[in-house]
């Protein structure tokens, strides 16, 4: 491996940016040059690729977002797209790629390293729904974002004896939802992957626990489930309950990364390096059992995961009735 190319793909994460940074600097480290790709696969299709060095990633570390842009690029569905992204890497110099984002962009690296060009995967995405991995860039930084917000949210309910709808993203999967819904003592959670809710038992839940003196009822609804304006409208005519809804949206995307986001997306970042140097491909990193590891991107996507169960459970007993069943 000679040059090393870094793109971001799909939507950002905090943490990106030490990614990025690790990247530059361990192939500096190892004697690569570094190509930064603007705008994902899309500016990669589009030949906007940039030298990089060490200095490129100064003052970076602390920064939300990521500086090569990033975007989501249906193109790369198609195998023309796929073979003309590998020559583009190969008419740059660039034989070794490193991708940072979801399944949907490891997709891409998957097809890319079919036509020849080594690649590594690092997760990168707030939703935590890669499957190889307990961790996830940008995830920490989110969460505790939505925490932090919805402590806010919990003074004003409480103070005017709300209940409060508040919705945190997640097209597809409950993490934050459920996290917060332990973390913020949320009285009810609803996630994508449980997507069996009954709203009159929501409605008899609400009233019930105000019979009990609760002062405010928070209900934690993610993305996935959506719909939580007019949820507030129909629990609000049904409980005689004053209900707002809270859509947190793309505020969970930005800020500046958390301690934790910094070191694993620092650590991810130089193994990829590592990784290509030591001449593997089609690699995706994750964070397994205490370890950062790596696996094969095909075995990878072929994994699932699912929200933890106990969690789910333990989430409920904890924060309403104390009865765990
Ligand atoms: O993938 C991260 C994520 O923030 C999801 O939680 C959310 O569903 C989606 O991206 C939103 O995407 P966009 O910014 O394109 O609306």
């Amino acid at each position: 491996i000679k040059t090393i190319g870094v793109l971001t793909s799909g939507g950002d994460a905090p943490g990106m940016n030490a990614a990025i940074r690790a990247v530059v600097r361990q192939a500096i480290a190892h004697g690569k040059t570094v190509k930064g790709i603007r705008r994902g696969y899309a500016g990669l299709l589009s030949g906007e690729i940039i030298d990089m060095n060490a200095h490129s990633v100064s003052e970076t570390i602390q920064r939300g977002g990521t500086i090569l842009q990033t975007a989501r690029c249906l193109e790369m569905l198609q195998p023309e797209y796929q073979e003309k992204a590998a020559k583009m890497c190969r008419e740059h110099g660039i034989d070794g790629l490193v991708v940072i984002g979801g399944d949907g962009s490891f997709k891409g690296a998957q097809k890319i390293s079919h036509f020849g060009i080594n690649t590594i995967g690092l997760p990168g995405t707030i939703d935590l729904d890669i499957a190889c991995t307990e961790y996830t860039i940008g995830f920490d930084t989110a969460v505790n974002t939505a925490m932090e917000a919805i402590d806010k949210v919990r003074d004003t309910s409480t103070s005017h004896e709300r209940c409060s709808i508040i919705e945190v993203m997640g097209r597809g999967a409950g993490y934050i939802a459920l996290w917060c819904g332990i973390a913020n003592g949320a009285e009810d959670v609803l996630l994508p992957e449980r997507y069996d809710y009954d709203e009159q038992k929501l409605v008899n839940h609400i009233i019930e626990g105000r019979k009990k003196g609760k002062q405010h009822h928070i209900i934690i609804n993610a993305e996935g489930v959506g719909h939580s304006t007019s949820m507030a409208k129909r629990i609000e005519a049904a409980t005689g309950i004053e209900t707002r809804a809270t859509i947190l949206g793309h505020m969970q995307r930005g800020g500046s990364p958390t301690c934790k986001d910094r070191v694993y997306a620092s650590t991810m970042g130089a193994m990829a390096v590592d990784l290509l140097c030591a001449g593997k491909t089609n690699r995706v990193v994750g964070y397994r059992h205490g370890e950062f590891v790596d696996f094969d991107i095909d075995e990878a996507l072929a994994m699932h995961k699912d929200v933890d169960e106990y969690q789910y459970k333990i989430c409920n007993s904890l924060n309403n009735d104390y009865k765990y069943e």
